[in-house]
């Protein structure tokens, strides 16, 4: 049955026994209020690792808005009762003076990756993800640590946060997760009312439209311009920013690069509640 650990010490000596065994150490690493998206990265570790360690912290530090932090969903009951089922083999959830026996004062620059997009617009998020995601790599020291596509970005920055700092393991990205009408599965989703609900569907048909435009050679100034219109058109969302970008360095384009992959990423505020998604143009 699912181990609960919740001191970085259980953990250490948790995944440091598995790896005396000879068996390959796979984390997942959360912030709760799980969902299909998060149970699919715990089935991808269950299949290629022998202990499966999903993290469920709410880690203040990448919160820029205090506000966000407050409201986020927090539901450890339902969470703990899904993680077994779907492989997870231990449960680390420890509390904030766990993870930050002090302040953390280290800051990471992950220069022109993080000064657009999700780095421009939330001031300190990516160093609070750096700092937490650089504990969970030293405290259960993984083979392999799973990560979901729906935050590109996010993925981009642990890549060069692994190679910067020589993290011995290997860095896997699943696909996103969609509900039946596309909206990518989030845990801010349970914060839509039934109105907002009923026009987020929106965010993932504007990406479908602009992918399309993307492979018929529509310039990406003009898809943006296009995937601005049809966001702003709806006037119970607020956009923030659309951007047709190299799908590796996230740098916005003025023009398709032969061979390189494109990716287009939106982030809106809908109902009170902040939303992201993207989709991949190989
Ligand atoms: P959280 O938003 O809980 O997401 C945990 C992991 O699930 C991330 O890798 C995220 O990309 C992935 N995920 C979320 N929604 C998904 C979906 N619809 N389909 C596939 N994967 C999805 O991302 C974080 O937490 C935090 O920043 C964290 C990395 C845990 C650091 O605190």
């Amino acid at each position: 049955s699912m181990q609960i650990l919740t001191t970085a010490a259980a953990l250490h000596a948790y995944t440091e026994q598995a790896r005396q065994a000879g068996q390959r150490v796979g984390l997942v690493p959360t912030m709760g209020a799980l969902h299909d998206g998060h149970l699919q990265l715990v089935q991808a570790a269950r299949a290629a690792c022998d202990v499966v360690v999903a993290s469920i912290f709410v880690n203040p530090t990448q919160f820029n808005n205090a506000e966000d932090f407050r409201l986020y969903p927090r539901v450890p009951e339902a969470d703990a009762a899904l993680l077994g089922p779907a492989g997870c083999t231990a449960l680390f959830a420890p509390s904030v003076e766990e993870m930050y026996p002090r302040p953390a004062v280290l800051r990471f620059d992950f220069g022109d990756l993080e000064r657009v997009m999700e780095g421009a617009h939330r001031p300190g998020h990516f160093n609070g993800v750096a700092t937490v995601v650089s504990k969970l790599f030293h405290m259960a020291r993984p083979h392999q640590a799973f990560f979901g596509q729906k935050d590109w970005q996010q993925v981009a920055i642990i890549r060069q946060l692994v190679a910067d700092l020589s993290f011995d393991l290997e860095i896997v990205t699943c696909p996103t997760i969609r509900e039946a009408d596309g909206l990518a599965m989030s845990s801010r989703n349970r914060r839509l009312d039934a109105t907002a609900r009923a026009v987020a569907p929106l965010l993932h048909r504007v990406l479908e439209t602009a992918a399309a435009q993307v492979r018929q050679g529509v310039p990406p100034t003009q898809v943006k311009a296009a995937a601005d219109a049809a966001l702003a058109a709806e006037p119970l969302l607020t956009p923030e920013y659309v951007e047709v970008a190299d799908a590796e360095t996230l740098q916005p384009l003025d023009a398709y690069v032969p061979g390189r992959a494109v990716v287009l990423c939106l982030a809106a505020h809908l109902g009170g509640v902040r939303l992201i998604d993207n989709v991949v143009v190989d």
